[in-house]
């Protein structure tokens, strides 16, 4: 949902927009460079989800050089996990910079508990975010 959110306003703003389950990413396509924003959740002792434990782990395992590639993050959590709170998305993050890639923005951190949904959470940074990597 919050994929869907964000592809919506890229292209009323003109871009192009393409969502990539994360069960369907892979290290080749991600090499190609381009833009890309990293959705994720955070599941098991602050683990990526289920579905992108494999492609985070190839990005750990191949260390493919992402130079060509920029990229943001939209990190959900739960603040009722203090010490892993929105490791998922974090964990992509510092993955994606180790291999060269470079963040725009900073790393935004949803909390399930905030009282916002992540949607209207992520409607509101994309705006941002957008000019940040128009500029
Ligand atoms: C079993 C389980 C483990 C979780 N572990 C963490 C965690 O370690 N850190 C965190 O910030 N959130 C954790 N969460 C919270 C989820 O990441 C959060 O609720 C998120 O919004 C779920 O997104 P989704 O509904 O798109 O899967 C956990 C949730 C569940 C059910």
């Amino acid at each position: 949902m919050v994929a869907d959110e964000l592809a919506g306003h890229i292209e009323d703003a003109g871009g192009e927009a393409r969502i990539v389950r994360m069960e369907k990413a892979s290290v080749a396509k991600l090499q190609e460079g381009g833009t890309w924003i990293i959705c994720s959740s955070t599941y098991g002792t602050g683990d990526v989800p289920d579905n992108g434990q494999a492609f985070y782990k190839a990005l750990l395992e191949e260390r493919p050089d992402l130079s060509a590639v920029r990229y943001g993050v939209f990190a959900l959590g739960d603040s009722v996990y203090p010490n892993t709170f929105c490791f998922g998305g974090k964990k992509f993050d510092a993955a994606l910079s180790e291999l060269g890639a470079k963040r725009i923005g900073d790393l935004q951190e949803h909390d399930a508990r905030g009282g916002i949904y992540p949607e209207d959470a992520a409607a509101e940074w994309i705006e941002g975010w957008l000019e940040s990597a128009q500029s």
